[in-house]
């Protein structure tokens, strides 16, 4: 058994920080590195961090204050800070908190064994030394030397352990592009995360082989707006003719035809070959769609294609034109609203996911109401509704003051709330009756759960389904429904994403062997709905 230093890792932010936290886990379980669950023993300790939101920042930095006290205690501990805010903070970081010893950006993680290395050899190793950020160079060019894409090793390097602790859903996560060109007012990504780039289309088919080879049966591609992977052939090329990720074209390239002679891999075209060339993949599913540049031949391909999921999540922002153009969005409430009747006309049993965002400066309550009626005129199955956080280094929070008090936030956001809930309601009853294969994610004991929460009687929680910035699908119960249900239960999704509660016969095997469910795809016929939640009984 390895002796190895002890390293906790965990994670906040969207599955690109998910990915890249299995990647790093990949990487320095490679090179002797034991992971641990408890952060109070670990030898390292390490926060893939995100910067989205203010509230997303406080978690992180509450997390750097309990591993200041284990310092503070003389315990020697190595803390490192990854992932969006260690790009965004920089070397302030350093500077305002003393504990931390490493910091290491999202685009920069293939050096982070080094940056722990030159920590544990020395002592008040200078701070280069202990930094690696991408900083100003991340949008430095708009071609991208092969050689500097280092990252592309990491991704390229990935070995799925079907025995590891992420395996046992047997869902993972493929990069199609990285970073982000499109600079919506709010959003930190594009500094955080750099240009887009694009990873070509055989690194990615091969990386999807590999997984369903060591038993994946769901690749879910993540690109911040995924429908613009757009892969060039001939241009970006190594000594050996392999092909080489490269920076994504502008906006203005889906609006003109291809050029004559142009070998190009849209995502339409990756799509339809990833379920060509990967049969054995039972589920392809993709986020983050832009609502721009949505075209139908992807509607076609995923019409085509019984095992892409119809699914998508297009996040709308607002139902305003006027703080739509105030995002930089580049597309209009029309538009949105065009885009998801080409969806509904071409995929009828399609479900729609989005995201919105209450308060930006100067939203008023007229254009608030235009948010509430796009919300009341979209079948969404949810939305996750986020209060305007203004973000040091992006274009609003130098243009516009921060002028909705978080009070009228509040109130936008549960008004909101309300109103997707009853969307939700409608949307989930019009499932009912229908029979859906339902991949299990997980089995719930309720008679353990209900022992433990007798044990424990402020355990109550409630039932919340997590954004997909956090990857898992979070199932929580509060106490009264726990308390009301007995023997197994075991929680998945559709292809569309719903999730679904499926009772368990009273004579189903014990809570061990319905562990090997989880990672299954059962058929489930639709018995009742909830606005978060189906129920079902296996067929
Ligand atoms: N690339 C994705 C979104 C990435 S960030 C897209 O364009 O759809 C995830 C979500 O966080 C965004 O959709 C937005 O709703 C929210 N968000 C981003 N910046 C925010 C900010 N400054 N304040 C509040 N919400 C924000
Ligand atoms: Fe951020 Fe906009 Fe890029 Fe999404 S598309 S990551 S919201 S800048
Ligand atoms: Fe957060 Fe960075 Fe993802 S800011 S949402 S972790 S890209």
């Amino acid at each position: 058994m390895s002796t190895g230093p002890t390293v906790y890792l965990e994670t906040f932010g969207c599955q690109m920080n998910e990915l890249d936290s299995e990647l790093v886990r990949g990487h320095l379980r490679s090179l002797g590195y034991r992971f641990v669950e408890d952060f109070t023993t670990a030898d390292i300790v390490l926060y893939n961090t995100c910067s989205v939101r203010e509230q997303a920042e406080n978690k992180a930095y509450s997390r750097l204050g309990l591993v200041g006290m284990r310092k503070k205690a003389g315990e020697q501990v190595i803390l490192g800070v990854l992932g969006c805010m260690a790009e965004r903070d920089g070397a302030d970081m350093l500077r305002r908190f003393p504990q931390v010893d490493l910091l290491c950006g999202p685009g920069e993680l293939d050096r982070l064994p080094a940056l722990i290395d030159n920590v544990r050899r020395a002592e008040g190793a200078a701070r280069e030394e202990r930094m690696a950020l991408a900083g100003s160079k991340s949008r430095r060019s708009t071609t991208l030397a092969a050689a500097e894409d280092h990252l592309e090793l990491l991704d390229l390097s990935r070995a799925f352990d079907p025995s590891g602790p992420d395996a046992q859903r047997r869902s993972a996560y493929v990069r199609i592009t990285r970073g982000c060109n499109k600079f919506c007012t709010y959003c930190v990504v594009p500094n955080t995360r750099g240009a887009e780039v694009h990873r070509p289309p055989d690194s990615i088919i091969d990386e999807c082989k590999r997984l369903v080879d060591a038993g994946v049966v769901e690749i879910t591609l993540l690109g911040q707006t995924v429908n613009h992977y757009r892969y060039s052939h001939g241009l970006a090329v190594d000594a050996d003719g392999r092909e080489q990720p490269q920076v994504g074209p502008g906006l203005a390239a889906f609006r003109a035809p291809i050029p004559v002679g142009q070998k190009v891999t849209t995502f339409a075209h990756l799509l339809a070959r990833i379920h060509e060339e990967v049969p054995a993949l039972q589920r392809l599913r993709f986020v983050t769609s832009y609502p721009r540049d949505f075209g139908d031949d992807i509607l076609d391909v995923m019409a085509a294609c019984p095992r892409i999921c119809r699914y998508i999540h297009a996040p709308a922002q607002s139902g305003s034109n006027r703080i739509l153009k105030a995002m930089n969005r580049g597309y209009t409430r029309e538009e949105y609203l065009e885009f998801i009747d080409r969806v509904v006309a071409k995929l009828p049993d399609c479900t729609i996911a989005g995201d919105i965002i209450v308060g930006f400066p100067t939203e008023t309550d007229a254009e608030f109401e235009e948010t509430v009626s796009l919300l009341r005129a979209v079948p969404f199955k949810n939305n996750f509704i986020f209060k305007y956080s203004p973000r040091p280094g992006t274009v609003a929070i130098d243009r516009f003051e921060d002028d909705i008090p978080d009070e009228v936030k509040r109130l936008r956001n549960n008004l909101l709330l309300d109103i997707q809930t009853e969307v939700s309601r409608t949307v989930h009853a019009s499932w009912v009756g229908r029979t859906v294969p339902v991949l299990v994610e997980e089995i719930r004991d309720h008679d353990a759960a209900r022992a433990r929460d007798d044990a424990s009687p402020d355990s109550a929680l409630s039932l919340v389904s997590a954004h997909p910035s956090s990857k898992n699908v979070e199932i929580r119960w509060n106490r009264r429904q726990a308390t009301s249900r007995h023997g197994l239960q075991a929680i998945g999704r559709t292809p569309g994403d719903l999730i679904v509660a499926i009772n368990l016969p009273p004579d189903a095997p014990s809570s061990q062997n319905a562990q090997a469910l989880v990672g299954t795809v059962v058929g489930v016929e639709l018995t009742a709905a909830a606005p978060l939640l189906m129920q079902g009984k296996m067929v």
